[in-house]
């Protein structure tokens, strides 16, 4: 089976918690796509669902395929976000923001009651850090910034480089108007101990970890499919 078979694998097997009526998050990536695709089947056949997107490209690929859209000022309580992750770690703590969607997916993960993963086996990993942490920074005082988050990953003996995303030659911005920053610090042990040091910078708008928010995991391998719970 190959990659895109297996994304598609696990989006199917999300739709089986997906409830005529819901409110859903609906993430970006990907994996996320295809779970678009194949909530817009069940849509054209009469499901009744409304989405909240939690990227400017995930609200163009629901509206062209027909699934209904809403905002999270409409909607602010959800029901359950399927949404697709950079890593997984046996405690489902994820890193996310890959596709650059990291700020609006965090948000619309935790305005849900639940929140399902998914993903090809290959995102499932023992310790986070492997995929460079993207940590989606205000434009201004960039380097000021950038020297904080070293010191502050220094004081958690953590090491790497830091590299500003770039697209085009530009840097990279987000739907929010961020920049995004990929730290490449290998493995993080404390996950907690380097979001709240994230968290206490002034120029960090949000960062990739997920800690806490997700409630299963669906993952597809050439064996099959499988839900992982926290
Ligand atoms: C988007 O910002 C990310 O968090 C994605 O959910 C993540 O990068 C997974 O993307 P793929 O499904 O394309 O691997």
């Amino acid at each position: 089976m190959d990659a895109r078979q297996l994304k598609i694998e696990a989006a199917r097997e999300a739709l089986t918690h997906v409830a005529d009526g819901m409110k859903l998050g609906i993430g970006t990536g990907s994996t996320a796509e295809e779970f678009v695709r194949l909530l817009a089947v069940k849509v054209g056949e009469g499901m009744t669902v409304i989405g909240v997107p939690t990227s400017e490209r995930t609200a163009r690929l629901c509206s062209e395929l027909g699934v209904p859209l809403s905002t999270l000022d409409e909607t602010p309580r959800l029901d359950l976000t399927i949404d697709g992750a950079d890593e997984i770690d046996p405690a489902l703590t994820l890193v996310k923001g890959g596709g650059g969607a990291l700020l609006r997916e965090k948000i619309v993960a935790a305005a849900s009651a639940r929140m399902i993963v998914i993903a090809d086996a290959s995102k499932l990993v023992d310790t986070l850090g492997r995929f460079p942490l993207p940590i989606e920074v205000n434009p201004f005082g960039l380097r000021a910034t950038e020297i904080a988050i070293n010191e502050a990953a220094a004081r958690l003996g953590l090491d790497g480089p830091l590299t500003l995303r770039m697209t085009n030659g530009e840097p990279f911005v987000t739907d929010g108007g961020h920049f995004i920053i990929d730290a490449s610090f290998g493995r993080i042990p404390d996950t907690r101990a380097l979001s709240d040091a994230l968290h206490a910078i002034p120029g960090v708008v949000e960062h990739g970890l997920f800690l806490e928010l997700a409630d299963a995991a669906i993952v597809a391998d050439a064996d099959g499919v499988r839900t992982v719970r926290a």
